[in-house]
């Protein structure tokens, strides 16, 4: 067996983000990139699994295909089949819009998909529009109503929280979540587009202020899909069900951080907020063996920064759109 992939800090890796397309159906606000530059260097299915399987050798244990939207790809049931046969991949999750789940909800399933976070930022027509710019929303509720219904293990919604846009839907969003089996997750916006993010510590209090008693859980009473990978997210208690949060500005959860990604162009970034790293499509595409490409892996991971830099003035509009990163 191949040691496990560590950092420089002794972090250990065990979920990796695939990027599969830096395309999207919509343009939300807060993640589209003002143009599309660069050339586009796809994994092919084939390519994707064999670097699945060469991470998980190394101990990743939960795979999240993200994107642009993952489920545009036209290949995604295959690369969905292959993924989830690796041995030693124990969750096959992926990160969608939703538009085109009322068609894939069941098939990803039955792929072997067994965790979708589904992104709704409103219950509003109007405000959908003004966030997705081109979203079909009613596409967007039937997708995820669909998703609920077809046996999935784990079903978050993720809202993204701007100012003076949707900070005041909290309340109604928990509800509809909570109706259909789903946990709610309010993220803090990231400074990668438009628009003010909103504190988590304020947004707890106006779910209180809105009559929705809100009590700590403690921190690894997560699911037990999700100890294997504690996350970002922070969960509390309502009546409904759980509430989780997404604090990248106002609470550090790096220290923790058990994450590596690979671009949509196939480039290795050992943090969110940190630089491209190992080219590992283009290694792939020059012949590397796996012994390469592991050693290409390793030396990205040993330079993992400490944490992202969200916070520090200016650093936002140094980094690429959140399109060809996946989040
Ligand atoms: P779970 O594994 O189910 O908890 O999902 P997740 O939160 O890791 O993934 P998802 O794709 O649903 O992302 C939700 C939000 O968390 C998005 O805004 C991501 O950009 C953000 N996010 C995920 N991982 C990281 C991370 O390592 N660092 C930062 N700063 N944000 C992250
Ligand atoms: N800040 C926080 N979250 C973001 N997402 C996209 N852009 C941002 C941002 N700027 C979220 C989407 C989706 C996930 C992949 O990342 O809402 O749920
Ligand atoms: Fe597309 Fe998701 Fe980005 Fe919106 S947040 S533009 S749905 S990738």
């Amino acid at each position: 067996l191949a040691p496990p992939l560590l950092d420089a800090q002794g972090r250990r890796m065990t979920y990796l983000r695939l990027s599969i397309t830096d395309r999207c159906n919509f343009r939300c606000t807060y993640c589209s990139p003002a143009s599309w530059g660069g050339k586009r260097d796809l994994l092919s299915p084939e390519e994707l699994a064999r670097i699945a399987s060469l991470f998980a050798s190394m101990g990743i244990r939960r795979v999240r295909l993200t994107g642009g939207e993952p489920l545009i790809r036209p290949d995604i049931l295959d690369i969905a089949r292959r993924l989830s046969s690796i041995p030693g991949v124990r969750h096959l999750a992926i990160t969608t819009n939703a538009s085109h789940l009322e068609s894939l909800a069941v098939p990803l399933r039955e792929a072997g998909v067994d965790q979708l976070n589904l992104s709704l930022d409103t219950l509003s027509a109007e405000t959908f529009r003004r966030i997705s710019k081109q979203g079909d929303f009613d596409a967007v509720l039937k997708g995820i109503d669909r998703a609920a219904e077809a046996g999935y293990g784990t079903l978050k919604l993720n809202v993204v929280v701007m100012r003076g846009v949707n900070d005041g839907e909290a309340r109604t969003l928990v509800d509809y979540a909570h109706a259909r089996g789903i946990t709610p997750r309010f993220i803090e916006l990231m400074p990668f587009g438009q628009g003010v993010p909103v504190p988590t510590a304020e947004l707890v209090e106006r779910l209180r202020a809105e009559g929705l008693p809100l009590s700590p859980e403690p921190e690894d009473s997560g699911s037990a899909a999700d100890s294997v990978t504690s996350g970002p997210a922070r969960y509390w208690r309502a009546p409904g069900g759980r509430v989780g949060f997404i604090s990248p500005l106002t609470q550090n959860f790096c220290g923790g951080c058990n994450r590596v990604r690979v671009a949509s162009n196939g480039d290795l970034r050992s943090c969110l907020g940190g630089r491209a790293q190992a080219p590992l499509h283009q290694l792939i595409r020059g012949g590397a063996t796996d012994v390469e490409l592991a050693r290409a892996i390793r030396a990205a991971l040993g330079d993992k920064p400490e944490g992202h830099r969200f916070t520090e003035p200016g650093n936002g509009a140094t980094l690429l759109s959140m399109m060809g990163i996946g989040g």
